[in-house]
């Protein structure tokens, strides 16, 4: 554990102090039917018996509402792999959360989907790995995935949820990005989010088959900029960009404790999805402290909130509080120091190797049916960890 602040501060000493979250992403479990090459759960995923129960959760979510929460992500893995899942919702609503259900769609049948809509979802995003079956059945690892998630897009719509698409996309589906727009749309969706693959975690893992080309890069912001004019009104679209050749990495969480927080399955409590990845960092348990003083007090939400904790060329840079230094789990990965620069940023002493190995990355020679894929399933984590 490394000497960490409690106190953030600014350049000149001052002390910060931290906004309240909005948003808090609860992840319930790790328990996925699909094995995404770029999923986003921590390397070392937590295991069923390790799960919090319910009664856990619905205190959790009281303590959320308490310190400033408004709508809380519930997720996974796949959250319909929880059996009491209607009665998690049902503590969330009880606090009352926006409650926005993050599903692959598969394992909950309609009849579970209406028992949901009872217990107070209010939104459902639904994941796609593909616009058609060959591809999403191939990158989810899961066959027959594509029928079972155009099943649930139906009785979405059917039941009158709000739908948020969410489309992940690399080097093996970029080129479709206009018809992961158009089914969006097709399938009566509010908003998509489309999210270029991050490269840490499982991710990285992966690189050579995923990372986009910079001409790919380029086509995907075209597609977004002339998509969000086009459907302005109809279809809302949040895009995460492939900042491997961007000149500027991305705000990432929107600065580091700011506005929102995670919960594990087993209630630890971090600062983003992937802060994990920040070996030396300790995190704390909402089982073991209330989650008001965590957010506030502890050293891992306070690690890089404010400006002192910042290097150079960021400390001197007008971009810090507009990107805030970049992603600090992105810094890990790459320069091996949570408290570098993000290396994605052409200020960076990293950025010249960075793009040398994107490109030469997304040189690789190979197509959507050839690529070489690492799934993510429990047990091949397991073998890779050793
Ligand atoms: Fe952002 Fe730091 Fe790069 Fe400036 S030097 S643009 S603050 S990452
Ligand atoms: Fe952790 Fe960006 S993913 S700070």
């Amino acid at each position: 554990m490394k000497d960490l602040p409690t106190q953030p501060r600014d350049l000149d000493g001052n002390p910060v102090t931290p906004g309240l979250p909005m948003a808090m992403l609860a992840e319930i479990t790790h328990r996925c039917p699909l094995a995404c090459p770029y999923c986003s759960n921590p390397v070392e995923l937590t295991r069923a018996a390790q799960e919090m129960p319910a009664e856990d959760w619905a205190r959790i979510f009281r303590e959320a509402a308490d310190l400033g929460v408004l709508q809380v992500h519930i997720s996974g893995g796949e959250p319909g792999a929880r059996r009491d899942l209607a009665q998690i919702v049902a503590s969330a609503r009880d606090a009352g959360l926006y409650v926005n259900l993050i599903t692959s769609g598969i394992g909950i049948t309609r009849a579970r989907l209406e028992e949901l809509d009872q217990a107070g979802v209010d939104h459902v995003q639904l994941s796609l790995q593909g616009i058609r079956p060959d591809m999403a059945d191939r990158i989810s690892g899961h066959p027959g995935s594509w029928d079972k998630k155009m099943g649930f897009a139906g009785w979405v719509a059917e039941i009158g949820f709000p739908l948020t698409i969410n489309a992940v996309v690399h080097r093996q589906n970029m080129e479709r990005l206009p018809d992961m727009i158009a089914l969006a749309e097709t399938l009566g969706a509010r908003r998509i989010e489309v999210a270029t693959v991050q490269f840490h975690g499982w991710a990285d893992l992966n690189r050579k088959a995923l990372m986009p080309t910079r001409e790919q890069a380029a086509f995907a912001r075209q597609v977004v900029n002339d998509a969000r004019t086009r459907l302005r009104g109809r279809l809302v679209i949040d895009y995460v960009p492939a900042d491997h050749h961007a000149v500027y990495p991305k705000a990432c969480m929107g600065g580091w404790g700011s506005t929102g927080l995670n919960v594990g399955p087993d209630g630890t409590v971090l600062p983003c999805h992937a802060a994990g990845s920040i070996t030396w960092m300790r995190f704390e348990n909402a089982r073991d402290r209330p989650l008001s003083d965590i957010w506030h007090l502890s050293e891992s939400f306070n690690a890089f909130r404010g400006t002192e904790w910042m290097p150079e060329p960021c400390r001197s840079c007008d971009r810090k509080t507009l990107d805030f230094g970049g992603c600090r789990c992105q810094a890990m990965a790459i320069a091996g120091d949570a408290r570098a620069t993000d290396p994605v940023c052409s200020k960076s002493p990293l950025h010249a190797q960075v793009v040398a190995r994107a490109e030469s990355d997304a040189a690789t020679d190979t197509t959507a049916d050839t690529a070489e894929l690492i799934y993510r399933r429990m047990k091949k984590t397991r073998e890779l960890q050793g």
